[in-house]
């Protein structure tokens, strides 16, 4: 049955995907609430026997599947891997997505571009025609952060992006530090013209650390939504 609601939507995606786990397959575990999903349901899987190691792209992530007791691994351990299952803040129509909502963006890239195929999953409310409308995450390095800042609002406008760029802050109002100890910017462009270009101008700015626009790398997004579950790309 497809729930309407958007947990429902993302648990319903996150159990397709587990349909194409295999015994013996090296996964990448997203970050997120979908993914969150896929982990719990994983978990299931591996307490009835199920053989697989994963490799998280968080610590939340990775105290989730080690809670459940799922093989755990790092890319050092094993650095190549067969597939990658994660959550994304938007996708538009080629399977270019946002990410880095939840501040896993350098992690969950590291992870991704490590994976034969990274499949997303999604409630039908992340599916835009443009990205954009999300602000767009950026880590960036603690060192220097004022002149990196304005160095992404240079490097954004010369490819029609303009916004506000805010440090990401905690609920107590301290400056979020990711994972790897660095600071994230989100950037509310809205709708970019031509991600490609922006990428390519973030990616050569030295205090850029990595930034949420995964532009090939989903192989297939599994949206769960009122129609029930939908498939972009290809499973295989
Ligand atoms: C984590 O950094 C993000 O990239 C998540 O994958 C993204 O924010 C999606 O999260 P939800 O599944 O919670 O919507």
């Amino acid at each position: 049955m497809s729930g309407l609601d958007p947990e429902s939507a993302k648990q319903e995606a996150a159990a397709a995907a587990l349909e194409l786990v295999r015994p013996g397959m090296r996964l990448g575990l997203g970050t997120g609430s979908t993914a969150a999903h896929f982990i719990a349901l994983l978990g299931k899987k591996v307490a009835q026997g199920l053989d697989v190691l994963g490799v998280p792209t968080s610590e939340r992530s990775r105290a989730q599947a080690e809670a459940l007791g799922i093989p755990l691994a790092t890319l050092d351990d094993a650095p190549g891997l067969d597939m990658t299952i994660d959550g994304a803040d938007e996708f538009d129509p080629q399977l270019r997505l946002i990410k880095g909502g939840g501040g896993a963006l350098l992690r969950e890239k590291i992870v991704a571009a490590a994976s034969q195929r990274m499949i997303v999953v999604a409630d039908s409310s992340k599916a835009v025609a443009r990205l954009g409308k999300f602000p767009l995450p950026v880590e960036v390095s603690t060192f220097g952060l004022e002149a990196t800042r304005r160095l992404i609002g240079r490097e954004a406008a010369a490819v029609g992006c303009r916004g506000s760029i805010d440090l990401r802050k905690t609920s107590e109002g301290r400056a979020f530090v990711s994972d790897s100890g660095n600071y994230i910017v989100d950037c509310a462009f809205g709708l970019i013209p031509a991600p490609e270009d922006l990428a390519t101008r973030l990616n050569a700015i030295p205090g850029v650390v990595e930034h949420g626009l995964f532009l090939g790398f989903a192989t297939a997004v599994i949206m769960g939504g009122p129609k029930g579950i939908e498939i972009y790309g290809s499973l295989s």
